[in-house]
């Protein structure tokens, strides 16, 4: 039995990826740290929550003396670090707290992994899963590679940029084993409905402005989150150690396209006539220092880890719409209380 520390599992894709363990290893035993943020949701993975090989433990990775203990206490063999703020706009209003969580929450995890296994390393392994916001913003043309310099251009981005920074110096210096990847959008069910494809799908079901930022052209290289969990599996088992592998659709929207897609896929599920639901999109002001394009090479991990999304768009797209139309609890718990402040607060121009 192995044990594995998942972090941030009680969020939208650590969730998946807590599922796929649990489900498809019965010999390891997977630990979900989660602080339960306003993005954390325990009802994401109620079904696995009785699984035998599975732990959770309600607990802040920014508390560095609970994680040397948690450490101590079940000896992970692995960590697969997805615990983060991950909201580009809430990163403008308050970039501390994505420097605390981000940077400083990897430091505490990194210093407790190696000081639990110091020079033992084998058979061992810190996962970070990162983004490809780190790479900054593309023109018209290109793809992110793994070789792609970083420039990361919101406190978001920034602060991710920093954590993978810090894993790999940990690397070099300690010879601690890791393996990084940076992924494109991802989209699905259980994604908090701050990020635009829910808050899309939330607000044509109760007939709520689309607010668009800018131009609406901006663009965006989307996957669906079954698929990049399964993405993670495969680097976690077959990954090289000290190497990063880029994880991305080849599944380019402008935002104003994918908007549109959605409306008109629901005006069909609702019985609205065809072109309701476009009547709600609102051009609003833009996201300071907002990426113009992202777009993901995903070569090397498909022909090195023969890793491919195995859904098309259509398909994605369809079930992750069926999905919010069916589990109106899940959304109606999420969007009542703190996320009526935050919305007022970030859309309060619009
Ligand atoms: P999310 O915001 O849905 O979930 C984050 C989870 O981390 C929540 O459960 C939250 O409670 C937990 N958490 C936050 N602070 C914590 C702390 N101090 N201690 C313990 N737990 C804490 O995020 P997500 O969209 O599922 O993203 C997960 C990871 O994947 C992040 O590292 C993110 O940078 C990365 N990523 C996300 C995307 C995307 O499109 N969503 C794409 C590429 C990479
Ligand atoms: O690329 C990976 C990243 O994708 C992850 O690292 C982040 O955690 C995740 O949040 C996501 O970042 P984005 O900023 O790209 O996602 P978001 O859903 O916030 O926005 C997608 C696009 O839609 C972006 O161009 C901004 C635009 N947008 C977003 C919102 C919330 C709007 O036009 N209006 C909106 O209200």
């Amino acid at each position: 039995m192995k044990n594995i520390l998942i972090t941030g599992g009680a969020g939208f894709i650590g969730g998946h990826v807590v599922r796929l363990m649990v489900q498809k290893y019965p010999n390891y035993h997977i630990f979900n740290l989660d602080k339960l943020t306003y993005a954390g949701n325990l009802g994401n993975i109620a079904d696995i929550s009785t699984f035998s090989n599975y732990t959770f433990l309600h607990g802040d990775i920014c508390d560095p003396n609970y994680i040397e203990r948690l450490f101590k206490s079940f000896s992970f063999d692995s960590v697969i670090h997805l615990a983060a703020e991950s909201h580009v706009d809430r990163s403008i209003a308050d970039p501390l707290a994505f420097v605390k969580t981000n940077i400083l929450g990897t430091v505490n995890l990194l210093n407790a992994f190696k000081s639990l296994w110091q020079d033992q390393w084998e058979n061992k392994l810190f996962y970070h899963i990162s983004t490809d916001e780190v790479y900054g913003s593309l023109g018209a043309t290109g793809l992110f590679t793994e070789k792609t310099a970083y420039d990361p251009n919101s406190p978001y981005s920034a602060s991710k940029a920093s954590s993978d920074h810090l894993v790999r110096a940990y690397g070099e210096t300690y010879g601690l084993p890791y393996v990084i990847s940076n992924c494109s959008n991802n989209y699905g069910p259980n994604q908090f409905p701050e990020k635009l494809i829910p808050l899309c799908i939330n607000n044509i079901q109760n007939n709520m402005a689309l607010p668009i930022y800018g131009d609406g052209k901006y663009t965006r290289d989307w996957l669906y989150v079954v698929d990049h969990a399964e993405a993670i599996d495969r680097v976690f088992h077959h990954g090289k150690k000290g190497s990063t592998y880029n994880i991305g659709g080849h599944n380019e929207w402008q935002n104003i396209d994918l908007v549109k897609l959605i409306c008109r896929t629901m005006d069909d599920k609702l019985g609205r006539k065809k072109g309701d639901s476009e009547q709600l999109i609102q051009f609003v002001t833009d996201r300071p220092g907002h990426d113009k394009r992202y777009a993901i090479d995903a070569n090397k991990i498909e022909r090195e880890l023969d890793w491919k999304p195995s859904l098309t768009f259509e398909e994605g797209i369809e079930r992750t719409i069926n999905w919010y139309m069916n589990n109106g609890p899940w959304l109606n718990n999420v969007t009542s209380g703190a996320y009526l402040e935050y919305y007022k607060h970030q859309y309060q121009n619009s």
